[in-house]
């Protein structure tokens, strides 16, 4: 199940990016508590502002949080696919169904041409799921963190009736 993120969510979204292999593949920084909950209150503005999507990832029995689900930095640009599920919830196919709603929300709701994901070529559980998701790969580009470029991949927007 997702929701959007919501001002009490600060400590589940601390967790979700502490965590040392998200820091690991999305090239983010270890944060305080304090730093981190100034910039979960930016994402909060952005996505009330919607130039971001920010989503809780839940548990749909329990409501307990999974992971989060964001697009990132809307058009003119493409939007990134960023998605982080906490270590206890990885490699049980859960991302695919967020991934996949979120990005059929988002093509239904606002023009874009395509969504982005952008992965190390070391991260098989996300190249699985772009692949799940349909992506394809378009080339690749220079991280800030890592000496393997990132991987790119896009979805474009479906094409009805083709
Ligand atoms: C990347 C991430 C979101 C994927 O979500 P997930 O629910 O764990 O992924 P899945 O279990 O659905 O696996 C996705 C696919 O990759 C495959 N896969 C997973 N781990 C793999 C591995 N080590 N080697 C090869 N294939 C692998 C799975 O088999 C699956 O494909 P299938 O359903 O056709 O069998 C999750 O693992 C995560 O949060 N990782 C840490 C943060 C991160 O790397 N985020 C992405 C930044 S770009």
């Amino acid at each position: 199940m997702l929701r959007p993120y919501e001002a009490a969510d600060a400590e589940t979204r601390y967790r979700i990016h502490s965590d040392p292999a998200v820091l690991a593949y999305t090239g983010g920084a270890r944060l305080s508590r304090a730093q981190s909950d100034k910039y979960f209150k930016a994402y909060l503005s952005r996505h009330k502002a919607g130039t971001n999507c920010c989503l809780l990832v839940l548990d749909r029995i329990t409501d307990a949080p999974l992971g989060d689900c964001l697009l990132l930095r809307f058009p003119p640009t493409d939007p990134e696919l960023v998605l982080a599920l906490l270590p206890e919830a990885r490699g049980k196919g859960i991302s695919f169904e967020p991934a996949g709603a979120l990005t059929a929300v988002v093509f239904a709701s606002a023009p874009l041409g395509g969504i982005v994901a952008k992965v190390q070529p070391s991260n098989r559980a996300s190249l699985g799921l772009c692949a799940k998701v349909g992506m394809v790969l378009v080339g690749s580009q220079p991280n800030h963190w890592d000496e393997a470029p990132d991987l790119v991949y896009r979805l474009a927007r479906p094409v009805h009736g083709a």
